[in-house]
């Protein structure tokens, strides 16, 4: 294809492709599949390799993320991040609005005017537009000076990389400039589930609000954009053409290409402000993403600066949070849930109560320590909370209402399941059944996550279809799925010949998924998606896996030495030798797909960094320019490294890399190694 060709396609593919973004992201009416999605975006991908001259940064190609940060850099704030005053009274807000009623009257105003809005329990972002344009995004730290976090925020869909400008009235005369927006980045509740079901059991993050915080922590931006994280603003700043009042710039944010939630309502009395409150306490329950309260602000920006802050928060908005979310009920008694690895884990069996928008009949009480930490006997009328959690925890007990015919919740002594000896490893606070292989709990749960959405995703095998093969003797593991036929399927209890075949159906599609889904389906322990990939990475092939050594293991990215010895034992366990030849045998992908070809081997044996910015390359092109030839690229400077590319405005890693003696060669030597 010639370069004028390549340009008229490129600016169709991104047109496009923004379009469905916003369709899916924004309106929540996606026309396409997501495997019609990753096309598109594939192509365009292709398409810049080929021209790299016609990449630009607001290509949506730039949100897929790899560039690796090894620090971020301090920004200051061009006016600090205040926070807002909170507060858990209805009386207290309209003490706030009394107060600025007559401090408006003091500045010779009339009868205030105010915004309600949602209080959405994220992450605090100010991102920097210059001439519409995204060139920097950062956290709000200590509120003066924050973390430059750029590459992490691109991959955010909902954050535009170009302002949607011309299309605002008025915005006509001054294009250049910056404009500031701030808002939240949060993790709406289905993402949030997605991301945990991925990890393993003791990485699991308690609430969205951490999961978002711990992302935008992390130095690889390919796995931010892979836990699909959303931004939603709430300010705008900085722009000749901005309104006067608060509410006219919530609009002027959405006609740029922000999403505003779009729940906010301008409130004339303390009445109104009172009903939007009341209202939203319910109403919260059945939005996508959590909120915790609901911002008020001074309509009037006009007086925003006339007003001013204190110390932390500024004088014409105010935060009310509602109560978290508790109800009393009584713990009628303690199961115990035998996990896949064979963990133990007591369940309270509540009385059905009603909280934060759903009946809750059950809790997880962690572990043992857990019933000795809350002191919590069977019969107690015990406290249940859900704060930002998305399960609600048994939170302590009401001690001045215990009865004389509590029972103390004992340790079993035996596998609920199989009626195995339970075990507690030195060092745990878990028991263990050690029935590994015989235990049809542990069957069941290692049967399910190898169907679960993240691992192999075979649909319509369910909790009860796979305990009724589990039972009858079916299938005691994965590998005995792909044996089952539609007649034993369709002997099933509430199995139709039509769904039976569907089981088959999805079980031949999952031998599509590819190597590294197999790899984290497998279950090993301590192995999540990120480090099914890592492995995947490492030892493309399963044999090869079996024959890394544990020290080779503990060498690879992200792979320490506990990793590494869980894995060597799964591979030493009979069954899963059995297993895993069974699964060979039924055509799953045993290896990588096959590696692309190498461009030339000008980079073989090198371990390359690139730092500062180059000119005529995107970092992440010019680093897949290196692996195409052999290289590997490394996050940080080492003795081991062997290159360093340095463009314009190099820092830190420069200075290490002349301090290590690393050769340093610029972007005319690299393009003459290439
Ligand atoms: S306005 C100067 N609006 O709450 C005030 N903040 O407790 C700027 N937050 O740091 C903030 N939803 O992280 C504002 N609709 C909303 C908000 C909101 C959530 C967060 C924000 C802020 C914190 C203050």
């Amino acid at each position: 294809m010639d370069k004028a060709n390549a340009q008229k396609e490129i600016a169709k593919l991104r047109t496009e492709i923004e379009r469905h973004n916003r369709l899916y992201y924004l309106e929540a009416k996606p026309e396409i599949s997501d495997f019609e999605f990753d096309k598109m975006l594939e192509r365009l991908i292709a398409l810049e390799k080929e021209f790299p001259e016609l990449l630009t940064p607001d290509s949506p190609s730039q949100r897929v993320g790899g560039e690796v940060t090894r620090e971020f850099p301090a920004v200051v704030h061009r006016e600090p991040m205040l926070s807002l005053s909170n507060t858990y009274s209805v009386a207290e807000v309209t003490e706030f609005c009394a107060r600025v009623e007559k401090l408006v009257e003091a500045e010779g105003g009339g009868t205030p005017e105010y915004v309600a809005e949602l209080k959405f329990d994220g992450v605090a972002i100010s991102l920097l537009y210059r001439d519409g344009l995204f060139v920097r995004g950062s956290t709000r730290g200590d509120g003066r000076q924050g973390d430059e976090i750029t590459p992490n925020l691109r991959t955010i869909p909902t954050i535009p990389l170009r302002l949607d400008l011309p299309d605002l009235p008025l915005f006509g005369a001054d294009l250049s400039g910056e404009i500031e927006v701030r808002g939240e980045v949060y993790m709406r509740k289905d993402d949030f589930e997605r991301l945990n079901e991925e990890r393993p059991e003791e990485e699991r993050f308690a609430n969205p609000r951490n999961a978002t915080a711990g992302t935008l922590k992390l130095q690889d931006s390919a796995e931010v954009a892979r836990r699909r994280m959303s931004f939603v603003a709430y300010y705008l700043k900085g722009h000749a053409g901005e309104s006067r009042t608060h509410m006219e710039r919530l609009r002027q944010l959405e006609g740029m290409g922000f999403v505003t939630g779009g729940n906010y309502r301008r409130c004339k009395e303390m009445t109104e402000i009172a009903t939007f409150i009341d209202e939203w306490a319910e109403k919260r329950w059945a939005l996508p993403y959590e909120t915790d309260g609901v911002v008020l602000k001074l309509n009037d920006v006009t007086l925003w600066d006339r007003l001013g802050a204190t110390a932390k928060s500024p004088r014409w908005a105010i935060a009310y949070k509602y109560p978290a979310q508790q109800a009393k009920t009584v713990l009628q008694g303690v199961t115990f849930q035998v996990g896949r690895l064979g963990t133990i884990t007591p369940v309270a069996e509540l009385k059905p109560v009603k909280l934060a928008g759903s009946t809750v009949s059950r809790s997880t009480l962690h572990n043992f320590d857990e019933i000795e930490r809350l002191g919590v006997r069977v019969g107690d009328y015990v406290m249940i909370e859900k704060s930002g959690e998305v399960i609600p925890k048994v939170i302590s007990v009401v001690l001045a209402e215990r009865l004389e015919t509590t029972d103390a919740i004992e340790v079993p002594e035996l596998c609920p399941e199989c009626g195995t000896k339970l075990e507690r490893p030195e060092g745990e606070v878990s028991w263990y059944c050690p029935n590994e292989e015989g235990c049809s709990a542990q069957r069941r749960g290692r049967i399910l996550h190898f169907a679960s959405r993240n691992a192999l995703d075979i649909q319509n095998l369910g909790e009860s279809l796979v305990a009724q093969l589990v039972e009858r003797g079916l299938a005691s593991d994965a590998g005995d799925l792909y044996r089952l036929t539609l007649e034993q399927l369709a002997g099933l209890d509430r199995m139709a010949a039509k769904s039976a075949q569907n089981v088959l159906d999805a079980l031949e599609k999952s031998k599509t998924r590819g190597y590294d889904r197999l790899l984290f389906a497998l279950g090993i322990r301590h192995v999540g998606a990120a480090t099914a990939r890592e492995l995947a990475h490492a030892c493309p092939s399963i044999d090869r896996l079996r024959d890394t050594s544990e020290e080779e293991l503990a060498a690879v990215p992200d792979i320490g030495p506990v990793i590494a010895e869980s894995i060597r034992d799964f591979f030493a366990k009979p069954w899963v030798a059995a297993m895993l030849e069974k699964l060979a045998e039924a055509g799953l992908p045993m290896q990588a797909g096959a590696a692309k070809a190498l461009v030339n081997n000008n980079f073989e044996g090198q371990s390359v960094i690139f730092t500062g910015t180059l000119e005529r390359h995107v970092r992440q092109q010019a680093e897949e320019m290196v692996r195409e030839r052999g290289g590997r690229i490394v996050s940080s400077v080492s003795k081991k490294t062997t290159i360093v590319v340095a463009g314009s405005e190099a820092g830190s890693k420069l200075e290490k890399a002349m301090k290590l003696g690393v050769k340093v060669i610029d972007e005319d030597e690299f393009e003459r190694m290439l």
